[in-house]
């Protein structure tokens, strides 16, 4: 099967290896004339962040980036990108990168031509609509992890530089314009990456699955997903110049981003403020979390995730579906414990306060108490 295709679905996605040389043609399709390209530090100088340069100036729109962005962006790496955009009279965005580079790309477009602080745009209720929809400008996303699946949605998580808090900028015009999904750019990611940021894509899927909320779209969406990660994850980590693997891993990850719009859940809600305060990667912070939010989430759960198993091939129903999860944390190197992952003497009081403020919080098939994530926080030290 070759896979290569042109999807309308949830944008317009031009998904095959080799097919960062139409990076001109998704900035003229986007209606970008003066694109700046927004990348992480890491990225900046690798070879396929050059070339994908390279592309750009042959084709006349010249070779700007902006590549000051921390692991987990902040509201200064917002000021300090705007300032750029701004002074350089861009008109458009190409976001490269992992969740970081993407994350805050998306933010510098939607925040181009607002007038109100960016906080006034967080994910509450409908402030969305205090945005002038006339000063979002366009985006062109490209992927280089398969993993966060932010090529797909529809917000950008910025981190308060004061509080320490994970704080998500949504709006409907966020979602970008065009999407490269060329696999080829992830070949290159080194195995603790491609296990962090597969694993993450791995609990979209399964948080999205397990979200009580009615969106059966998702729902199936999430299930496959799933498979994708099961039968190709330990492919792209074993050998990560598998192609086909590769392929399959970055449609995973814009399905399980997809999928979420049913909603996350306590692995998300746990991760968002470890990550925002002990500056661990996302993806491999949920993968530690992840075994015991299934254990936590067991009343709730055990049926769905029988079925899961059930389609993925898994025997044993809900415990098989856990084991599976032990199994596959541990082939893919992945710590069993915050404490392993590097997170010493934490403040559980304000952990456990940034868990219940977290909008995915809400979306866990179990309540959430102080109590409860309280006790999940100390399960997993
Ligand atoms: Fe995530």
């Amino acid at each position: 099967m070759k896979l290569f295709g042109n999807w309308s679905y949830p944008t317009a996605v031009r998904f095959g290896a080799g097919r960062i040389s139409e990076i001109a043609e998704a900035c003229k399709a986007a209606g970008i004339t003066r694109p700046l390209l927004v990348t992480d530090k890491g990225l900046a100088t690798m070879e396929i962040t050059t070339r994908t340069l390279d592309l750009m100036e042959a084709a006349g729109l010249g070779r700007a980036m902006f590549s000051d962005v921390d692991p987990n962006p902040t509201d200064r790496n917002v000021a300090a990108g705007l300032k750029v955009y701004r002074d350089g009279g861009y008109d458009g965005v190409v976001a490269f990168g992992g969740g970081s580079g993407l994350d805050l790309g998306k933010t510098l477009a939607f925040m181009a031509g607002q007038t109100r602080p960016l906080w006034d745009f967080e994910d509450i209720g409908d402030w969305w609509s205090r945005a002038d929809p006339a000063g979002i400008h366009p985006i062109v996303a490209v992927p280089t992890t398969a993993g966060t699946g932010s090529e797909v949605g529809r917000a950008g998580v910025i981190t308060n530089s004061e509080t320490y808090e994970k704080k998500i900028i949504f709006h409907p015009l966020m979602l970008p314009k065009v999407v490269i999904c060329d696999p080829e750019l992830t070949v290159g990611m080194p195995k603790f990456i491609t296990a962090g940021t597969g694993l993450d894509a791995f609990a979209h899927c399964v948080e999205a699955y397990c979200s009580p909320h009615y969106h059966p779209m998702s729902q199936g969406i999430a299930l496959e997903g799933m498979r994708l990660v099961k039968d190709y994850l330990p492919r792209a980590y074993a050998d990560g110049t598998d192609l086909e693997a590769r392929a399959h891993m970055m449609s995973a990850a814009a399905m399980g981003a997809t999928a979420f719009q049913k909603g996350l859940g306590a692995i998300h809600a746990l991760s968002h403020p470890i990550g925002a305060h002990y500056h661990t990667h996302h993806g491999t912070t949920n993968a530690v979390c992840m075994p015991a939010v299934l254990q936590f989430n067991r009343p709730a759960v055990e049926g769905v995730l029988a079925q899961a198993a059930a389609y993925l091939g898994i025997a044993g129903g809900f415990d098989g579906f856990a084991a599976y999860v032990d199994d596959l944390n541990t082939a893919l190197g992945i710590p069993r414990t915050l404490t392993e992952l590097g997170v010493k003497d934490p403040d559980l009081d304000i952990l456990v306060r940034d868990a219940l403020n977290d909008p995915s919080t809400s979306g866990n098939p179990v309540q959430m108490t102080a109590g409860n994530t309280r006790r999940l926080f100390e399960a997993l030290l």
